[in-house]
């Protein structure tokens, strides 16, 4: 007869001694795995896999519950049937979801969070098979046994429910019924998996808000550089050149993809300063006198003070104060030397004068990128650090630099 255990009832002690102790590693090994699994469908083909292997099952079928309870067929394997259905080598799935009716024994277990143990499908009353009975039928197989266990949370709430069919006795290879210490077994093994899954889906909804959080930020950003740079008469499309000729050069000179978007992020941050200066010295159409110059130096520590004490700004503080130092210790507003100078600044020292001279300003008109790199190689060493600057021209003559200045173009 259909034996249903209550989940409560579940006592891995009992289990713990004599040959049980590999079933009870079994599971803790399991837990570590399951647990270490951040990518979604892996987990359920982890939990599929794992699930057959305790149990010697032919074949395990995942369904997971949406909002209304609807139980949707996610991930399916059988064994002798070499099926393999969802997850991330499965055939794609197209299956009506079980509706929540506990005549159906996987809406039944996971609405009263209990484990289900059919011994023989075609001699159970208790609940309508013909589903499976219209499969076997279709597919000439025959489900006998079944074992039927909710997945359900560290909060009590049902994520799904594990449907294992068709037990095999180990040494004749005959499907049995599931033995009852698997009711024990397979509830903690599913508690594993809806924590797991629980996780999983935790650590999605977390990345997905940090990238939210990001994305507001750089808007932020992106306003507060263009506030800046319109005193500039400029459209903002400099800072984004320098954003992305700074994460070309970064990664040429071999920062990592994060390190070097952080330093494309925080470029864009550089000249922010420059909001506190007065319009008469930013838009100057000539020649700044000494005065006014001393003046507009200032933009370096106005900008890494406008710059929160945050660590999201660390780099961007840097940059804002430390751009237009020089490599020969020449340069403001601290007068630091060489590797003293933050490379981030470094970096930006390089894409900021580039885009300064490659375009007019009120005081200049625009150089030709040869006129740039000429005269930029001839301060290698000077203004500049001498490595970066070689990374900078293998950029310029591979065509990178001319990419990007096309992308980022207004005239
Ligand atoms: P910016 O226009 O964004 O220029 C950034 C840096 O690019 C300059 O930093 C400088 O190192 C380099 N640069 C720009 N134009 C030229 C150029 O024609 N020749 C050379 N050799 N280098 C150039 P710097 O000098 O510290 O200037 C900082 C900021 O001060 C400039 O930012 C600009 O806003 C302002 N500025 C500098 N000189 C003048 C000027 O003569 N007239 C006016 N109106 N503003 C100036
Ligand atoms: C089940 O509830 O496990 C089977 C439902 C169906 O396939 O009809
Ligand atoms: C300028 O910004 O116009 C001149 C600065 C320099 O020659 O370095
Ligand atoms: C210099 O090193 O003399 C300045 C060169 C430049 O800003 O392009
Ligand atoms: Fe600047």
């Amino acid at each position: 007869m259909t034996n249903i255990t209550n989940e409560s009832s579940s006592d891995l002690s009992a289990l713990i001694g004599g040959e049980n102790v590999s079933l009870v590693q079994f599971l803790l090994d399991l837990g570590i795995s399951l647990s270490s699994e951040s990518n979604p469908d892996r987990l359920l083909e982890k939990i599929v896999d794992e699930s057959i292997t305790l149990t010697n099952a032919d074949g395990c079928t995942l369904y997971l519950s949406d909002d209304s309870g609807s139980l949707h067929f996610t991930i399916s394997k059988n064994i002798s049937m070499k099926i393999c259905l969802g997850g991330v080598t499965g055939d794609p799935v197209s299956m009506p979801p079980v509706p929540r009716d506990p005549s159906f024994v996987s809406a039944y277990a996971a609405i009263n969070k209990k484990i289900v143990n059919v011994p023989d499908v075609y001699k159970s009353t208790e609940f309508d098979f013909t589903g499976p009975k219209k499969y076997d039928e279709e597919n000439c197989y025959c489900t006998k046994s079944m074992l039927v266990a909710p997945l359900t949370n560290y909060e009590g709430e049902v994520l799904g429910v594990m449907q294992l069919v068709n037990a095999k006795d180990p040494e004749t290879n005959q499907v049995i019924a599931f033995d009852k210490k698997f009711d024990t077994l397979v509830h903690s093994l599913a508690s594993f998996a809806a924590v797991a899954i629980s996780n999983v889906r935790m650590i999605g909804e977390i990345r997905r808000r940090v990238a939210m959080l990001r994305e507001a930020n750089l808007d932020a950003i992106y306003s507060l550089a263009m506030a800046a740079e319109a005193k500039d008469d400029d459209t903002g499309d400099h800072v984004r050149r320098i954003q992305l000729y700074s994460i070309a050069l970064a990664k040429k000179a071999g920062f990592t993809d994060e390190k070097a978007d952080e330093i494309g992020y925080s470029s864009i941050m550089h000249d922010v300063g420059k909001i506190s200066v007065p319009d008469m010295v930013l838009k100057k159409p000539g020649k700044l006198t000494d005065g006014e110059f001393d003046v507009m130096k200032a933009h370096t520590e106005a900008g890494s003070k406008i710059l929160p004490a945050t660590s999201f700004f660390v780099v961007a503080r840097d940059i804002a104060r430390h751009h237009h130092e020089r490599w020969d210790g020449n340069g403001y507003p601290d007068g630091l030397k060489r590797g003293k100078i933050p490379i981030e600044a470094r970096i930006v020292a390089i894409t900021d004068v580039f885009d300064a001279l490659t375009h007019k300003r009120a005081y200049k008109k625009a150089w030709t990128f040869e006129e740039a790199i000429t005269e930029m190689k001839r301060c290698s060493g000077t203004h500049f650090d001498p490595r970066l600057m070689e990374i900078w021209e293998e950029l310029y003559t591979s065509g990178e630099l001319n990419r990007i200045f096309d992308s980022w173009h207004d005239s």
